[in-house]
């Protein structure tokens, strides 16, 4: 995608409510209003459960300068002095990375890549299968890799980035090593820092007050991004922009909060899932980072909007008929790109033989945009309302604005449900089981120990 003069572009993202009507009324918007006014006004005031991680808010312009070089001077490196680069990181620590390479570049970036490495993500499974394939590529070819973690001792990440360490001291030596190992860690807690400091590792920091679902326009994301050339000038330049426009209070113009006003109202009236849909496969990683940023923002205390996703017209094909004709809970938010740069048009068949030569000389971006025109009808008259964003393009600088447009909803969505959108409990019940069931020496998991030993022995 062209990335030129896009830094000077205006305010892009539109919403459109008509497939939602009958489902929600312009009655329905003001009544929610003031409470989406306080939500906005707890998010900005700093005055709600979990403000320590109100960071990401300003975060488009107030951020380290110097460190922002640093980050741009280490993908310089890595671009220079390696042919494959492993971002390794789990959850929100690679959520984001993938989700901007993939939106800017396509997902078939690692063979389009032109004189950029490829880049893997790894540490975000414990499939050997995974890191047995990613080892055999890595096999004559120059490695880099950036090890992203807050906390350090996450377990997935953990492991890979030993898998990985050993990888590259085996090939370049410990010395030779360093120079090719980048570290994303808290600024200055826990053993990754400490380690990476006692092995002279370059490393740029997760801010304190930012959560990792929240952190793609950090060093988390701007790293493995500028790696792959994407201009984060302009990504940073889209959020800026929208941190500005969505900051205002006005429903009556502002989609953003018409967007979080939206998904409340129709939760409140039984639609407790939304499928967030695109029409193009690189956005599937980008629904993938939608979906860990609403699901462990607002899913807890027994309540919150479960957030699926869809491509189409693909899943039209799976998933579609459930969305046509199942359970009526459903709710769907479309991405709408409206510019795309591919021109390919239908071939002509003289001998017509799928009867398709009405379609001879469409282009594919049109006959695309049809299906989506006939499934927004046809969904909407199953039963399921329909929110519309529409995009202009999957440049940088529209990513940076989608990814500001949807933390800030999240913020003010999750308040207005009456949650903390900032923290996730949850993601520890099944870390406590899993160290209990490998053995962790931890005397406060010896209890559970006992309680799971006697469950997994039960018939
Ligand atoms: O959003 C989050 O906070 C989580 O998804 C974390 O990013 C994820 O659990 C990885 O944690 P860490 O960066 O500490 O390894």
């Amino acid at each position: 995608m062209p990335e030129t003069g896009e830094t000077e572009r205006k305010m892009s993202i539109k919403l459109n409510e008509k497939f939602t009507k009958g489902f929600v009324s312009e009655c329905d918007i003001k009544a929610i209003t003031p409470e989406i006014e306080k939500a906005l006004e707890t998010v900005k005031s700093g005055t709600g459960e979990g403000s320590d991680f109100l960071g990401w808010l300003t975060r488009p312009e107030d951020y380290d300068r110097e460190e922002y070089a640093r980050v741009k001077a280490a993908a310089e490196k890595i671009r220079n002095t390696c042919d494959v680069f492993i971002v390794i990181g789990i959850g929100g620590s690679y959520l984001g990375a993938r989700s901007a390479i993939e939106f800017v570049k396509g997902n078939k970036y690692n063979t389009l890549r032109g004189d950029a490495p490829e880049i893997y993500f790894s540490g975000n499974d414990i499939s050997a299968t995974s890191v047995a394939e990613l080892l055999e590529i890595c096999e004559g070819k120059d490695v880099c890799i950036n090890v992203v973690s807050k906390s350090g001792t996450t377990t997935e990440p953990a492991v890979a980035f030993r898998i990985f360490r050993g990888l590259l001291e085996k090939k370049y030596g410990v010395e030779g090593a360093r120079e090719r190992i980048f570290v994303t860690t808290d600024k200055c807690r826990g053993k990754l820092k400490e380690f990476s400091d006692k092995n002279g590792y370059e490393t740029f920091v997760v801010p304190d007050d930012i959560g990792g679902r929240y952190s793609v326009l950090t060093p988390v994301g701007l790293l493995p991004i500028a790696v792959a050339g994407i201009d984060t000038d302009a990504m940073l330049k889209g959020a800026a922009d929208a941190m500005k426009t969505y900051g205002a209070a006005d429903i009556a113009s502002n989609s953003c909060l018409r967007y979080a006003a939206i998904r409340n109202i129709l939760y409140r009236g039984g639609k407790t899932m939304e499928i967030l849909a695109a029409y193009e496969p690189s956005m599937q990683m980008f629904c993938e980072w939608w979906k860990q940023l609403y699901g462990e923002s607002e899913g807890k205390d027994t309540k919150g909007i479960f957030p699926a996703s869809v491509i189409f017209s693909t899943d039209l094909h799976s998933l579609g008929q459930y969305i046509q004709q199942g359970l009526r809970n459903l709710f769907e938010t479309v991405i709408d790109i409206k510019n795309s740069n591919d021109k390919i048009a239908v071939p002509d068949d003289p001998e017509n033989v799928d009867g398709l030569n009405f379609l001879s000389g469409k282009e594919l971006n049109e006959i695309n945009h049809s299906a989506m025109t006939a499934t927004l009808y046809a969904h909407f008259d199953g039963g399921v309302p329909n929110m519309v964003l529409e995009i202009p393009d999957r440049s940088a600088y529209t990513y940076g604005e989608l990814v500001y447009f949807f933390e800030l909803a999240c913020g003010v969505s999750g308040y207005t449900l009456g949650v903390n959108p900032f923290n996730q409990p949850g993601v520890e019940a099944y870390k406590k089981n899993m160290f209990a069931l490998l053995g962790k020496p931890d005397p406060s998991l010896d209890e559970l120990k006992a309680k799971l030993a006697e469950r997994m022995s039960e018939k």
